[in-house]
């Protein structure tokens, strides 16, 4: 077990154990003994206590060299990794690149089976049912465009799931005849039954997969996902669940979710290089689902046949072994605490303004560190425009499915609370002066 000391093994694991890797620099050891201090003086207390303990969070802050000229609050998007990744990383491409055919392809390539080892022990799940991805693009239209399905066969997923997961559905409407039903759902929903009713109310004799997000992008809705694995179960039905957002921003474990299919994203919330995700299949289902790029046996129940898509850059799934450790160090219930309380601290200050409305629910089975707010009858790309030429502070807008203007706020463990205030004081004085369209 890799994290049953996590302390221990997080030092363990920057070293990698490269014995036999003297002449190049893979050996050195990233000083993290900052944290190991750290950690030692609020790990006896409650992950809640410890979400409000400015003291602490301040040296988790000054693990990132992020551009502190602008206030980021779209960690969302995708998330800047920490020094301590950042360096491993540089390491190994430098060695990789010495090399490349020899030391990528002959000493980095062999340390795959570690990374989907320490992928699957934070999953919970056997290592024989993860296969590393580039992102969860990847691993979810692997399954999307995978499963046998025939004409008439039905999909159900939500308006606000993913569009290239919905593309990948619309394709297959077009090019095959499946039929693709988008389920709208009560946002934020009041309990989790509201949410297992939206796919119970729509499944038919025809339905054959649901799709769904773990954690949804636009208002980050959490799905109860063991509930719905539980409907779809005992209907035969296939459950993909979209875990770009829950993986490494919730503890929750495969166990926990009941699901046989899950994509997640290394590059967002678990703050691994760019370019990094993996895709979970219950061993028994790999067999039926074909790769995206053909192996040599596309019907092996070997979860590598879905690793086949040429040269790519191996040092950074080599990088990705730091960036887990950097998690179970920090401890995963700590790091969800304190982005929920992140959500809560700003999304409780604009919930009293006029005009404003919470996308995004504060039940914390419900949602977490990712929200989301409208301001009624404005024009909220507009004022993200505005935050980002004047102010220096980068969210996100857009629409949603049933037209509702958003802007979607994410902060992270490297935010401030004064950085937070700051983006609070600077709404508060849009909505008092209004902003022109
Ligand atoms: C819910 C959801 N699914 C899938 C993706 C796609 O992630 P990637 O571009 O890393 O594949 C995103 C990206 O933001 C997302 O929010």
């Amino acid at each position: 077990m890799f994290f049953k000391d996590g302390r221990r093994a997080f030092l363990k694991t920057l070293g990698l154990t490269f014995g036999s890797l003297k002449f190049f620099s893979l050996e050195k050891k990233a000083d993290a003994s900052w944290l190991e201090t750290k950690i030692k003086e609020i790990e006896n207390l409650d992950p809640l206590d410890v979400a409000q303990d400015e003291s602490f969070w301040f040296h988790v802050q000054e693990a990132f060299d992020v551009d502190r000229s602008l206030i980021n609050l779209n960690n969302g998007g995708v998330h800047p990794a920490p020094r301590l990744v950042m360096q491993a990383l540089h390491r190994y491409l430098d060695f990789a690149n010495a090399a490349p055919t020899v030391n990528s392809w002959g000493y980095i390539r062999t340390r795959r089976e570690f990374i989907r080892q320490k992928i699957a022990e934070t999953f919970g799940c056997s290592p024989e049912e993860i296969a590393i991805t580039r992102n969860v693009t990847e691993s979810l239209q692997i399954v999307l465009l995978g499963i046998d399905l025939k004409p008439g066969d039905e999909i159900i997923t939500t308006t606000h799931d993913y569009p290239s997961m919905k593309n990948a559905l619309f394709q297959r409407e077009k090019r095959e005849g499946i039929k693709v039903k988008l389920v709208p759902f009560p946002y934020p929903a009041l309990n989790k039954q509201e949410l297992v009713d939206c796919f119970a109310q729509n499944i038919t004799p025809r339905t054959k997969m649901i799709l769904v997000c773990h954690i949804t992008n636009l208002t980050g809705q959490i799905f109860p996902v063991k509930d719905i694995s539980q409907l779809a179960r005992e209907k035969g039905i296939e459950l993909v669940i979209d875990g770009a957002h829950s993986f490494g921003h919730l503890v929750d474990q495969q166990k926990d979710l009941d699901c046989d299919i899950y994509g997640g994203n290394l590059h967002k919330w678990m703050m691994a290089p760019i370019g990094t995700g993996f895709l979970y299949v219950k061993k028994e289902k790999i067999k039926k689902i074909w790769p995206l790029f053909p192996s040599p046996d596309p019907q092996s129940d070997d979860i590598r046949k879905f690793e086949h898509y040429g040269t790519h850059p191996e040092p950074i799934w080599l990088a990705i072994g730091e960036a887990l450790s950097f998690h179970h160090t920090l401890g995963p219930k700590r790091k969800e605490e304190r982005l929920r309380y992140l959500k809560d601290y700003w999304a409780k200050a604009l919930a009293i303004l006029p005009g404003v409305k919470i996308l995004t629910s504060f039940n914390p089975e419900l949602a977490c560190g990712l929200g989301s707010f409208t301001v009624e009858g404005r024009d909220m790309l507009r004022l993200s425009q505005i935050l980002m030429d004047k102010h220096r502070i980068h969210t996100t807008a857009g629409i949603l499915p049933d037209g509702v203007p958003f802007m979607r706020i994410t902060p992270s463990i490297y935010t401030t609370l004064k950085e937070l205030d700051y983006f609070i004081e600077i709404i508060s004085h849009y909505i008092k002066t209004g902003w022109s369209a």
